[in-house]
């Protein structure tokens, strides 16, 4: 259904089920959600005005803002004409004009299949040049998605220097922004500050991916310092795999002025006459369930319309890499098989080093780019494992940098123009000396690309897991496809041809399970997971540094994109050495999977994990399903963390306790659970039990209300066991 309505007296109502609407009164469009409304004023022949985001206001509130004072921003500020502050878009016309002036020519409405959505149509006074402003309100979850759609209708090419997806205005006072930093083995660190003069500028120029030293999602909690369970959170999530920007300006300003968009830092963009560029959206949320009610809308939004088969359960597997590294070879795959199988977990992934005719895949300085099989190491090729996957009653899996190539390739010397560089300039190589990036704009890469996936599930079927890396940034910029006048346009062409090999790979194979991991965790956005089941955290694997990357991560991606590994010890990255239950416990909180190598474990640690994985099974649904309450944060340096999981209907949780700091005379709160409901009671029992004495609340009932106001004291002592790197897991069952 879709309705052009120039805005008017009359009032419309888009209404498919109970929650998501968009209303349109007068001059007001009202984006709502069950409990969200974006208030917009679209007087024609106006710039559009912001009047509100944040909680649900009925019709009547709506009409209220015009009296009560509110000032209306306009909600899509653009440069050269009357505006003096920073701007949502910059262009230059074909005749060298650089000014817009946007005003509303009209608003439509219509209805997808889970949403409902307005679209504001802007056009310059002068130009043939239009912006439309398109906000989409889902019905079954608190999110609403803006982006922009740009359309030169004037006779000569019109430069894009600057479009953002969306300018959201926050009334100023005491707001925080809390956001993730990092680095390669130290992902999604969370840092909370509040929001000063000037301009906090969080972006991204990786060129390929982009969440390992900054994520494009932000919370901003707007009653003073973050909290989790209580207080007023906005959350915003730019759902972009490529270079991006949110800039959060505090000026003179009654508000703070957040754009966010695709960085247009050497990325211009030029648009033909009569060609349009979407840009990505920017996801937005609102609740008064502090920080952790702001992350349960990100999940149910992200599990019901933004992560490949977000309502699938997810296997529980063994990943060849720590355990082997390069040294791939058929009886050591068929172990590992057998020993997961043993374990009872679900899936094998062989990693890196499976491949390379004429340059054998030893280590990492060649053969990115020549997907062949490595008979040495497989004398029965894929099949092989294949069939052994099968024989032992798992999955198979496989790792594959398709976006990339080695110098020392078949690949490279068939196809040298393929690469991303800037013409006549030595070729910056990266990992191992030799690794370059496959020019993803070019249509015949995005063939290559696709017929990598495509020749592996041709010729092996049965193959139920893709781990796709990526281990570049762009070093040097270029692209012997691109024509002169486009160069600057390689980062967003590049990942529009990763989306459109994705897309192809999805219309094709739309079960199978592909995991985004890039150098650890670099491909953590809401850009990428549309066609992916999940990401990879970290190549740190370290159960104590997990707890922190986790936590923040878990602020806006669901437990089942978090793939998170049982590893050895020492620890590979950082040689710290944890109690094994720790690393289980730490692991059982996200998607549960392996890291290491069986063979090298004791009978005990084997059982142990054994009846670990037995555990998580029982409780999958409701740590990959459920609803997240974060307790005690790793981040304020009180000796614990502590989370927890709730089915919808309450009726289940899971309860993780760990002990994160070990000094003599500390004293960790008692940490108060959340989300349960006060008047059941609840069955507790412990999972990935901890040997010796049961604990003293093992199997007894307590009410929800006890539970959330008093809460359970865990074991303190000066045994081995409590201290140290100790933890615990319940299952809280209702009655
Ligand atoms: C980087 C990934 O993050 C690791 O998990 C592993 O797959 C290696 N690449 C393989 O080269």
């Amino acid at each position: 259904m879709k309705k052009l309505i120039l805005a008017s007296a009359f009032a419309l109502t888009l209404s498919l089920c109970a929650y998501a609407q968009v209303t349109v009164s007068g001059d007001r469009v009202s984006v709502n959600t069950e409990n969200n409304s974006l208030i917009i004023n679209a007087r024609v022949g106006q710039a559009p005005g912001f009047l509100h985001f944040g909680a649900r206001l009925s019709d009547a509130d709506a009409d209220a803002l015009r009296f009560a004072g509110s000032r209306s921003l306009n909600a899509y500020p653009v440069y050269g004409q009357g505006e003096v502050r920073e701007e949502a878009m910059e262009v230059t016309h074909g005749d060298g004009n650089m000014s817009l002036d946007l005003v509303v020519e009209g608003v439509s409405t219509d209805s997808a299949k889970d949403a409902d959505i307005a679209c504001i149509t802007l056009k310059d006074k002068v130009y043939d040049f239009w912006v439309k402003l398109y906000y989409k309100a889902f019905r079954d979850v608190d999110m609403i998605e803006a982006w922009t759609e740009i359309i030169n209708g004037e006779k000569k090419p019109v430069l894009l220097r600057k479009f953002d997806s969306a300018f959201l205005p926050v009334r100023t006072g005491d707001v925080w922004v809390s956001h993730l930093y990092g680095t390669w083995a130290n992902e999604g660190r969370l840092v909370e500050e509040p929001l000063q003069r000037g301009m906090l500028r969080i972006e991204n120029k990786d060129g390929v991916r982009n969440s390992h030293t900054s994520h494009a999602e932000i919370m901003l909690s707007l009653d003073g310092k973050p909290s989790e369970n209580t207080g007023a959170v906005i959350g915003a999530a730019l759902c972009y795999s490529g270079n991006y920007h949110i800039d959060i300006i505090t000026n003179d300003s009654d508000y703070h002025r957040i754009f966010a968009g695709i960085c247009a830092d050497n990325s211009t963009l030029t648009l033909a006459p009569g060609e349009s560029f979407r840009t990505p959206e920017l996801a937005l949320t609102y609740s008064d369930e502090g920080l952790s009610g702001a992350s349960r809308n990100f999940h149910r939004w992200a599990r019901a319309h933004k992560v490949a088969h977000g309502d699938r359960e997810r296997k529980i597997l063994l990943n060849s890499w720590e355990g082997v590294y390069f040294n791939i070879n058929e009886p050591g795959m068929d172990q590992m098989m057998a020993d997961i199988a043993s374990m009872g977990g679900e899936l094998f992934v062989m990693d890196d080093g499976w491949f390379g005719d004429k340059y054998p895949r030893l280590n990492d300085t060649s053969s990115l780019g020549d997907w062949v099989v490595d008979k040495n190491k497989l004398p029965n090729g894929i099949q092989g494992l294949v069939d052994a996957a099968d024989r032992h009653g798992i999955s198979f899996g496989i790792w594959i940098e398709p976006e990339m190539a080695n110098t020392v390739s078949e690949l490279y010397e068939k196809h040298p123009d393929w690469i991303i560089n800037a013409a006549g300039r030595d070729v910056v190589k990266g990992r191992g000396g030799s690794q370059v990036i496959l020019d993803m704009g070019n249509p015949a890469v995005q063939d290559f690309v696709f017929g990598i996936v495509d020749g592996l599930m041709t010729k092996y079927p049965r193959i139920n897991y893709i781990k796709w890396d990526a281990n570049m940034t762009v070093g040097s910029h270029g692209s012997s496809y691109l024509p002169a006048d486009r160069q600057s346009e390689l980062y967003i062409r590049y990942h529009q041809g990763l989306a459109a090999v994705c897309d192809r790979i999805r219309a094709k194979y739309p079960d199978l399970t592909i995991q985004a991991c890039a150098s650890g965790g670099g491909r953590a956005n809401y850009g990428i997971l549309p066609w992916f089941d999940e990401f990879w955290v970290s190549d740190n694997t370290d159960a104590l540094q997990r707890i922190y990357m986790q936590w923040g991560t878990s602020y806006f991606f669901p437990s089942i994109t978090m793939a998170s590994h049982i590893s050895a010890v020492p620890n590979h990255t950082v040689y710290r050495v944890t109690p094994l239950k720790f690393r289980i416990d730490v692991a059982m909180s996200g998607r549960l999977g392996m890291e290491l190598q069986p063979k090298d474990m004791t009978p005990e640690e084997i059982a142990q994990c054994k009846q670990a994985i037995a555990d998580y099974k029982s409780v999958r649904p409701v740590v990959q399903f459920g609803d997240i309450y974060r307790l005690v944060s790793p981040y304020d340096n009180l000796g614990i963390a502590s989370l927890m999981y709730c089915s919808r209907d309450k009726s289940e949780a899971v309860f993780y306790w760990w002990r994160i700091e070990n000094f003599y005379d500390s004293h960790p709160p008692r940490v108060k659970m959340a989300g349960l409901d006060p008047d059941r009671m609840y069955r507790v029992e412990e999972l990935d039990k901890a040997p010796g004495r049961p604990l003293s609340f093992e199997g007894r009932s307590f009410s929800g209300s006890f539970l959330m106001n008093v809460g359970l004291e865990m074991p303190s002592g000066f045994s081995r066991e409590l201290m140290g790197y100790s933890s615990r897991v319940l299952h809280l069952i209702a009655e």
